[in-house]
């Protein structure tokens, strides 16, 4: 097989064989194949589509670069959640104790923040002593006794789409659908998980800005990972307003702190609470949309799903301590209070523009290589819908010194759009595909 046939091929719009994307995949992975015949491939394929068979085979490929993890001697059903990310999503952090503490297990390897979006591993590692590199034999003990783990990827889960990612970063090839699924499930199949929920945010502060786009990525990838063998189930949720009140590290770990004993925000309680339900139901434990309902609501009650989140962090190397009296480390930080600049009524912050201030606040990275400020972040204490006068309290800001606060406060007013009328309340779960259709959420 020759790379310069295959990409002439893929560019005259022929479709490759399982075997013919596995010698190009495998051959950039090891280094046989050069960056700019891959980056050939990959621009042919985003202007000529892949087929259904050739998106499959992509992420086979990519998917067995790595290690595949088989949890199989581990009972019961093992069940994670994705999200492709979003400003102030820190769901991931309350569903994954809740959802163990109600019984199912939750492997869960998620990733950095880039851009306006954070990251999930940030954030725990905003837990003092908080650690999210482990060896897999630990992954799989700590899954097996307390039902849940949390860590970030590791060099050995597919290689393949390291080398990918960062090369479609750099020829333009980042947005097309099927290489944004390859990308995703290639990792998330290779965690063990039996079943899968996705959360595909939709939005201005979303990867996929359009309800469209958001829509075809999440039927595309459910298909994807249901080829795989994988029960799969997406929601489709609105990113244009940030998810809760805070957005960057430890303020977020503070709110999910308050989600967990039963004071969460109601539009981060209503995501989590709706995707837990579907993975109680994925992992067997309850019957109806009500009882896995019933399930959630009394482990926060009971404080189970609390304790779950201590005993995880405990386990981990992080301070219990800190998780029990978050305000302790107030000390630590500075906090500046942000005025209204004019009287209205908040139409919308966008999410893009928090995301953003966050960034250049240091709670956010611009490049991979950039390091995080734990104690910084946002937080709006008004919503869409409040009526402001001009000096009102809008936000909070927090962070480790205030180097960076005179230079994030325009960036994070820029959110702010008011109007005259009260926006009307949507919610923020907008649609489910399951089973091959849209049903009301
Ligand atoms: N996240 C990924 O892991 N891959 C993509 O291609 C896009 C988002």
């Amino acid at each position: 097989m020759n790379a310069i046939d295959l990409i002439i091929q893929k560019r005259n719009g022929g479709a490759l064989s399982r075997e013919e994307i596995s010698f190009l995949v495998k051959g950039y992975t090891d280094g046989s194949i050069p960056d700019y015949q891959m980056a050939a491939f990959m621009m042919a394929s985003f202007l000529q589509g892949l087929s259904e068979s050739e998106m499959v085979s992509l992420t086979e490929t990519m998917l067995h670069s790595g290690e595949v993890l088989d949890l199989s001697e581990i009972p019961g059903i093992k069940v994670d959640k994705h999200s492709t990310g979003g400003v102030g999503d820190k769901i991931s952090i309350v569903l994954a104790p809740l959802v163990a503490a109600c019984g199912v297990k939750v492997p869960m390897i998620s990733g950095r923040g880039l851009g306006h979006t954070g990251g999930t591993l940030d954030k725990l590692e905003s837990i003092p002593g908080f650690q999210t590199t482990v060896s897999t034999a630990v992954y799989r003990k700590q899954l097996a006794e307390i039902g849940v783990v949390m860590i970030g990827q590791t060099k050995d889960i597919a290689p393949a789409d390291k080398k990918m990612y960062a090369l479609r970063d750099a020829t333009g090839t980042v947005e097309y659908i099927p290489f944004i699924a390859a990308s995703i499930l290639s990792k998330k199949l290779a965690e063990g998980a039996d079943a899968l929920v996705l959360d595909v945010k939709c939005g201005s502060g979303a990867m996929m800005q359009s309800e469209q786009d958001a829509r075809v990525l999440a039927e595309t990838m459910t298909r994807l990972a249901e080829s795989f063998g994988t029960p799969t189930t997406a929601f489709l949720t609105d990113m244009n307003n940030p998810l809760g009140h805070a957005t960057g590290n430890w303020p977020e770990i503070v709110e999910c702190i308050d989600c967990l004993h039963g004071n969460g925000p109601d539009d981060v309680m209503e995501v989590t609470i709706a995707l837990a339900v579907e993975m109680l139901l994925a992992g067997k434990v309850a019957s109806s949309q009500e009882e896995a309902k019933e399930l959630c609501n009394s482990a926060i009650s009971s404080g189970r799903a609390f304790e779950k989140f201590v005993e995880m962090v405990e386990v981990q190397g992080g301070s219990a301590q800190a998780i029990r009296d978050p305000a302790s480390r107030n000390e630590n930080r500075v906090e500046v209070v942000v005025h209204a600049s004019q009287s209205g009524v908040i139409k919308w912050i966008d999410s893009r523009d928090i995301g953003r201030a966050s960034v250049v606040l240091g709670a956010g990275r611009a490049t991979k290589e950039d390091s995080v400020d734990p104690l910084a972040g946002i937080i709006l204490t008004v919503k869409p819908g409040d009526t402001v006068q001009i000096g009102e309290s809008i936000a909070l800001i927090q962070a480790s010194t205030n180097a960076h606060i005179e230079r994030t406060i325009p960036v994070m007013m820029a959110a702010f759009k008011f109007d005259e009328e009260t926006p009307k309340e949507g919610s923020r779960l907008l649609s489910k595909y399951q089973n091959g259709r849209w049903v009301n959420p």
